[in-house]
């Protein structure tokens, strides 16, 4: 049967968030575009895309949210929060204050969203393998004392982006 673009049999809401220029744009155009910008323009308010693929015959439907990571542009929390099914957290695996503020991004998405969201932390930009400056392990610890699923991915050279997204969506399903 023919399928129209307005049918799917699910739809999941996620959210991506961290600091300013961890890569989170990158990453959702890269996922969903297979697109990379090397002077992307940091993100306005919110932005969100949508694509659409299988998990067991069901058609899913995401709609991915992606904001802005500066300071002033916080004033719209709740409402892009709210109805989430999963949330990613981005760092950059380069800059250890972005991984030291993901405790701050957990602690807001906490207070908005519900205990069975869906939550994973990513770990970008690990094709700048001189510049690491964060302990996979010490992310891989935190990431299991706070009950996320964890991965590393670059955007640039597309590493794991497809596989934290089937993560997460596995998990959502
Ligand atoms: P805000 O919109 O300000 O919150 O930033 P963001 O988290 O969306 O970051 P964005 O995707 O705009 O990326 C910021 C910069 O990092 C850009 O110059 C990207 O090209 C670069 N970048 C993103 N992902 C990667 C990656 O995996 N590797 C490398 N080397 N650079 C990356």
């Amino acid at each position: 049967t023919m399928r129209g673009d307005e049918e799917y049999d699910y739809l999941f809401k996620l959210v991506m968030i961290g600091d300013t220029g961890v890569g989170k744009t990158n990453i959702l155009s890269r996922f969903t575009k297979d697109e990379f910008c090397l002077e992307s323009k940091s993100t306005i308010g919110v932005e969100f895309s949508t694509c659409a693929f299988h998990i067991e015959e069901q058609i899913i439907k995401a709609q991915i949210w992606d904001t802005a990571g500066q300071e002033r542009y916080r004033a719209i929390t709740s409402a892009y929060y709210r109805g989430a099914h999963g949330a990613i957290l981005v760092y950059d695996v380069t800059r250890p204050a972005s991984f030291a503020n993901i405790s701050r991004w957990l602690k807001e998405l906490r207070e908005h969203v519900d205990s069975n969201t869906v939550l994973i932390l990513i770990g970008n930009k690990i094709d700048l393998h001189n510049l690491r400056n964060v302990d996979s392990e010490e992310a891989q610890r935190f990431a299991k004392k706070e009950g996320l699923a964890y991965i590393e991915t670059s955007a640039l050279d597309s590493t794991n982006v497809e596989k934290a997204f089937d993560i997460i969506f596995a998990e959502i399903y």
